[in-house]
């Protein structure tokens, strides 16, 4: 391709009116179907606003994936906070995804620093809580925290957090929290004790046909300029997102078509675009955790797909993949870090789902044991393309 033409693709009208609206970490002006989860939220909360002692509270968001937990949970938070502040109440909001902290110190730290400017080196957590509570009193402050993904923390942790209030004095405590999981991972960490500590829980139910084609309405309205997208495209696309459960299924499926007919020069979806779209999204493969992944991380993942690319099995080794990853690294000028590294990387990788792996046994190997490392639903090609498109943004500038 010479200039000119990497210029024309530029000039190229697009279907899309604000295509970030589509990012996973966009949280929309008007939240529909959601009232009853932010009615409880508000009714729970609204007392921080009106009693001078400031209860501190705590709430579990929990329900399947793609029900809309994390983008209620944030819609509630940016809306109770410009509340919050009308009732000169001085709202701090933070919100922590444990995918990329994932434990207690981990998130305290980095409070800690935003807060008191301090790096927190040398302090226990519960000195550095007591920082961060004193900090927020001297600024006559109230911190609403969400913290996502909670299961990732171990439930000492989450007890500890839930706890704060008991710990170091309701009076002391100008802190409330929302916690966040899927159904299934919150029972891998529920306790009695924890239970006991929760204010409420609520629960997200999945999306029915007509709730799914409201938001799909007004998503892609959002996104999308005037008449790409008609209705009975609208109506396929919610009859797939009540089938899945999941409305993020929707949301690619409007993002991955918009994406096509701008390459292609299109001027509107068709039924084809939208089947195309929603056969590459790929509802158990987390995009989403892609994002938070560490270059290391990215890197090995990368050498796992091309070490698959090159097998017709659905299955590769360490070895194998370790071969592909220092190629990899070398490509990219990076210093390849050495293979228990990058067995820990892999681990981690399995722990988020985003690859499975399995030991077998077997006769000849060294040490008679191996591990075997696949991919979940999404092909080792699609996913090839994905860090590809990636990696040109983050390491080739
Ligand atoms: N009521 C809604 N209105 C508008 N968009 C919504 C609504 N519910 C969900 N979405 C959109 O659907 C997608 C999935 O929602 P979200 O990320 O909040 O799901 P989740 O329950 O947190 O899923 P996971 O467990 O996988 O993290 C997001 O793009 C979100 O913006
Ligand atoms: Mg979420």
């Amino acid at each position: 391709m010479d200039e000119d033409e990497f210029r024309k693709q530029f000039m190229k009208r697009s279907v899309f009116k604000q295509a970030s609206s589509l990012d996973q970490s966009y949280v929309p002006e008007k939240l529909h179907c959601r009232d009853e989860a932010i009615k409880t939220l508000i009714y729970n909360f609204r007392r921080i606003t009106e009693e001078s002692d400031q209860p501190s509270i705590n709430i579990l968001l929990i329900g399947k994936g793609g029900v809309g937990k994390t983008v209620t949970a944030k819609y509630f938070g940016r809306n109770f906070k410009s509340i919050a502040l009308e009732r000169d109440v001085n709202l701090f909001l933070e919100y922590y995804n444990c995918i990329n902290f994932n434990s207690k110190s981990k998130i305290i730290r980095e409070l800690l620093s935003k807060y008191t400017h301090g790096s927190g080196r040398g302090f226990s957590d519960d000195e550095a809580i007591k920082l961060i509570l004193s900090q927020l009193i001297r600024e006559k402050g109230y911190m609403l925290l969400i913290i996502d993904e909670v299961f990732r923390l171990k439930p000492e942790d989450i007890l500890a957090f839930l706890d704060i209030a008991e710990t170091f004095g309701h009076q002391n405590a100008k802190l409330s929290l929302i916690i966040i999981s899927r159904t299934h991972d919150w029972m891998t960490v529920e306790t009695e004790r924890i239970l006991s500590r929760l204010n409420q829980k609520i629960e997200l139910k999945p999306y029915n046909y007509d709730e799914a084609k409201q938001i799909l309405d007004y998503r892609s309205e959002l996104a999308l300029k005037e008449n790409i997208i008609n209705d009975d495209l609208l109506e396929m696309i919610a009859e797939i997102v009540s089938e899945h459960q999941n409305m993020r299924h929707g949301i690619e499926i409007l993002r991955k078509s918009g994406l096509y007919c701008d390459k292609e020069g299109l001027e509107h979806f068709t039924p084809e675009i939208v089947r195309e779209a929603s056969n590459e999204v790929y509802p158990t493969f987390r995009g989403d955790v892609i994002d938070l992944l560490k270059d290391q991380e990215l890197l090995a993942l990368y050498g796992i797909v091309r070490a698959l690319k090159n097998t017709d099995e659905p299955c590769t080794l360490v070895d194998e993949a370790y071969e592909e990853y220092q190629v990899i690294c070398e490509n990219y000028s990076i210093e390849p870090h050495v293979k228990m590294s990058f067995r820990k990387y892999v681990r981690h990788l399995d722990e988020l789902k985003i690859i499975t792996s399995k030991t077998v046994r077997i006769e000849e190997a060294q040490r008679g044991r191996h591990k075997e490392i696949g991919l979940l639903d999404i092909p080792a090609v699609k996913l090839s393309e994905l860090l590809e498109g990636l990696f040109e943004r983050k390491f080739l500038n």
